[in-house]
């Protein structure tokens, strides 16, 4: 109000709360904006505190550098920031349920509600509270349930769903194709907390670009959006089997189907299979809400875009062991890339987990090289994922620190991460230095195949005929 500044504040400084905060504070000026990010994690908060940023994401280090300590704070102090801010955030993770009702499908959504009831406890001024994770349709309503329940002030409850992508999370911010804003269109103060919102992205996007619609339509298009991103990912994996068998060229047909403006030709690379922690978590809530609303052929639709990505994942290490005459025993392999998807450290449902684990089922030596990955999550999703512990996993994987090292003395090359530097390396001198016959099996199009069959090397990639 008057000449104070509009205080923001964000509950959850993770992969969405740290850059989105970052990108409000840096593009709004300090007099008329303050931000803050709170978390539970003083691990995290340090980091972002830190010249070592806990995420990697292109350009956001600079943003943060520019902006902390001027309009952006980073705290763990949860009930201070909830008293001081105007507009709060909920940006806190909303894994898939592992037990319980709905375990394996539906939303839990404990975070979400400790936050809900933390800002009920602590807020002694009207507030505005933006749902910012991914929810199932409704939970605004158990939100606004629980703080008008437990707290001594108002609240209007915003939907604010997020669709940046990691790895391009500051530009995505920077220049959305849309911002999402649900309100209670039907009342003055609904109306009121959605223009403050509209307001605040408009210091940097333009109106047309903000889309106010009511709270069930926000809350169920973000949950959509995903559902049709990794919808065109599985129909072109489907598609790349079909090419393996036919004599088509994934790509070839790729550039074919995607030039139809209908269509368009973003989103129709093949790989080994989408990861990240949204995709399947976000279908099966989905799924989940369809089968509660008893649309049985409905979720069984959306639940086969989850199928053809497992199946996409067995198939390729199907082929690499069928490749390495039925047997991995033993045999070392090199793994290049461990991340979801290129320019983010983030492993989330990463597809090379499962690789790496199945090869692990047939007794590889995997040596495992990611530029951005660290060690420990590495070990941590191995060891998870083979219920092993690291002790009896270290005579089966080593940690490589590049790409020529993890290639050396190998049978396989395989490629699990499209980062650009797998498209120049020296792949004749790694050639040298492997086992005969050496095998490339690239599960995301980065290699010339043509040239690496030159060389020596016999290649496999998605969507490509023998
Ligand atoms: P994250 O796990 O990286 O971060 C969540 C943070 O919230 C953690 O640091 C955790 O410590 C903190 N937290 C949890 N409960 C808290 C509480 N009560 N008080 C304070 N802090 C608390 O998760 P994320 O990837 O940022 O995802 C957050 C939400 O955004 C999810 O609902 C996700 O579906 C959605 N989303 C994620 C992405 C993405 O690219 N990762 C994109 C769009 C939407
Ligand atoms: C995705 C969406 O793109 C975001 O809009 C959304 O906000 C976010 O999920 C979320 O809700 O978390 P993200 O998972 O970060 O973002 O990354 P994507 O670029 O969508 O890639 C997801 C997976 O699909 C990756 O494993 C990627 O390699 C794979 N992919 C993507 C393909 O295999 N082929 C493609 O053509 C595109």
């Amino acid at each position: 109000p008057g000449s104070q500044p509009l205080r923001v504040a964000c509950i959850g400084a993770g992969y969405v709360g740290g850059p989105t905060m970052a990108v409000i504070a840096a593009k709004t000026p300090p007099e008329a904006v303050q931000v803050r990010v709170l978390d539970l994690s003083a691990e995290r908060i340090a980091a972002w505190n830190s010249e070592r940023l806990p995420i990697y994401e292109p350009g956001l280090s600079e943003l943060v550098f520019a902006a902390r300590g001027r309009n952006l704070h980073f705290s763990t102090a949860i009930d201070d920031g909830i008293k001081w801010a105007d507009i709060i955030f909920v940006a806190v993770n909303t894994p898939t349920k592992e037990c319980g009702i709905g375990a394996g499908a539906a939303a839990d959504l404990t975070y979400v509600e400790l936050a809900a009831r933390q800002i009920a406890a602590a807020a002694d001024t009207p507030k505005i509270v933006v749902e910012k994770s991914t929810v199932p349709i409704r939970t605004a309503e158990a939100l606004s349930a629980i703080l008008e329940a437990c707290g001594r002030t108002s609240f209007e409850i915003l939907s604010n769903p997020e669709f940046l992508a990691e790895g391009t999370a500051v530009r995505d911010l920077c220049e959305p194709d849309r911002v999402l804003i649900g309100g209670d269109l039907k009342t003055e103060r609904g109306r009121q907390a959605l223009e403050a919102l509209v307001e605040l992205y408009a210091y940097w996007v333009p109106r047309e670009r903000i889309l106010t619609t009511n709270v069930w339509s926000s809350e169920l298009s973000k949950l959509v959006a995903n559902a049709f991103l990794a919808q065109r990912v599985s129909s072109i994996n489907s598609i790349s089997a079909l090419c393996e068998l036919s004599g088509a060229q994934i790509d070839e047909v790729a550039r074919a189907v995607g030039l139809d403006r209908r269509i368009g030709p973003r989103f129709l690379q093949c790989s080994v299979g989408f990861g990240g922690s949204c995709f399947q978590k976000d279908i099966l809530n989905l799924v989940y809400l369809c089968e509660s609303f008893g649309l049985n052929v409905v979720a069984d639709y959306w639940r086969s875009v989850i199928a053809i990505n497992d199946w996409q994942k067995q198939r390729f290490t199907a082929r690499i062991l069928h490749s390495l005459y039925n047997t991995a025993t033993n045999k070392k392999i090199a793994i290049l890339g461990f991340a979801f998807k290129k320019d983010t450290a983030d492993t989330r449902e990463s597809a090379a987990i499962d690789v790496c684990g199945s090869l692990l089922q047939e007794c590889a030596k995997l040596s495992i090289y990611d530029p951005q990955v660290p060690a420990e999550q590495i070990w941590s999703d191995l060891t998870r994922r083979c219920r092993r512990t690291r002790d009896e996993l270290a005579a089966y994987v080593t940690l490589a620190a590049t790409a020529d090292e993890a290639a050396a003395g190998s049978h396989a090359i395989v490629i699990l991460t499209e980062w650009d530097e797998f498209r120049t390396l020296d792949y004749s001198k790694m050639y040298k230095s492997m086992c005969r016959p050496a095998f490339l099996f690239d599960g995301r199009s980065v290699c010339d195949l043509k040239a690496l069959s030159e060389i020596g090397f016999l290649c496999y990639a998605i969507g490509s005929p023998d």
